[in-house]
């Protein structure tokens, strides 16, 4: 095993036939473009990374998602892996160098390092009251602007796969992610979903940066990316519904398991992209958790997934 241990899930690879309905999309999102060629966009957030969204042009499809490393021996490390393409100079705007692995289901999983950072985009905000902190605002009038959500970082990727726990597995043995969340079904060893996050070792991270439920189909189920703030959440609902052009997938909610407050929406292929604020943060010293199905998979508060979700795959 190559035994690295990766950074941060660094962006999603799709392909589309129409890059100008794909950054409507994306901008509706939240996103902002980094760069565009014939090929293929590129779409950031407001944190510095180059880009968090690749988009290829071609016949509708997921073609997988990159993880970034935090020093190039790893890409040296993961390059001896059984299938691994080698070191390669990536030929895209941000540059930088990447292996590229094949998953168990047979997608495509970048490990990457030294890809250009952009400067951070400023969104002001303004504080907020509580209950117990209901001075936090003194004396100023909160003012949202009317638009879309402001997406700040890829968060998590999450697959469905018939062999859902090889592929955990394969994820976790090759990127050094650990376990969160275990959820079974039935008996104990029947695991349908499995929750894992970058093992940082003392520093803080998302409950998960990828999630595997088992599905008849291998694919996406969606990609995950935080925004700015809660209202933020809401807002972005607000703009995509009126714009009267996307689908609603599911929320908004508040997750048991991450605790995320989260809202779905698909893109113009169906290839579901999630908002979410205020994860669960973990350190390695967390450990893991097995949870049935029942106790696991509900909301703290908001409406239960539809059908249309649950069973949702872009091949
Ligand atoms: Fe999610």
């Amino acid at each position: 095993m190559a035994g690295i241990k990766v950074r941060d899930l660094a962006y999603g690879r799709i392909r589309s036939p129409d890059l100008d309905a794909q950054e409507a999309f994306l901008t509706a999102f939240g996103m902002a473009r980094a760069a565009r060629t014939d090929k293929a966009l590129y779409m950031r957030g407001t944190d510095p990374a180059h880009h968090i969204h690749v988009t290829e042009k071609g016949d509708p499809g997921f073609i997988g998602f990159a993880w970034a490393v935090a020093d190039e021996a790893d890409l040296k490390a993961v390059a001896k892996l059984p299938g691994a393409s080698g070191i390669e100079t990536i030929d895209e705007p941000g540059g930088g160098k990447r292996v590229r692995l094949t998953e168990p289901n047979g997608y495509t999983i970048e490990i990457v390092h030294g890809i250009e950072s952009l400067a951070p985009i400023h969104v002001a905000r303004q504080a907020i009251n509580s209950g117990a902190a209901p001075l936090n605002r003194a004396g100023e009038v909160i003012r949202f602007p009317v638009g879309p959500s402001t997406v700040k970082r890829i968060g998590h990727a999450v697959m469905g796969s018939p062999k859902n726990q090889e592929t955990v597995r394969w994820f976790r043995e090759t990127l050094g992610l650990i376990c969160s969340d275990d959820v079974y079904a039935g008996e104990k060893d029947n695991l349908i979903g499995q929750f894992s996050r970058i093992d940082a070792g003392d520093d803080y991270v998302d409950h998960h940066a990828f999630f595997c439920m088992k599905n008849a189909r291998a694919g996406l189920n969606h990609f995950s990316f935080e925004v700015q703030d809660i209202d933020d959440v809401f807002m972005g609902h607000e703009y995509l519904n009126g714009t009267g052009k996307y689908d609603h997938m599911w929320g908004i909610g508040r997750h048991l398991l991450g605790s995320q407050v989260y809202d779905y929406w698909a893109d113009p292929w169906g290839r579901i992209h999630e908002h979410w604020a205020d994860t669960d943060r973990l350190n390695a010293r967390n450990g893991g958790n097995l949870v049935s199905a029942e106790e696991g998979l509900r909301s703290q508060w908001g409406t239960r997934p539809p059908e249309k979700f649950i069973g949702h795959i872009s091949p």
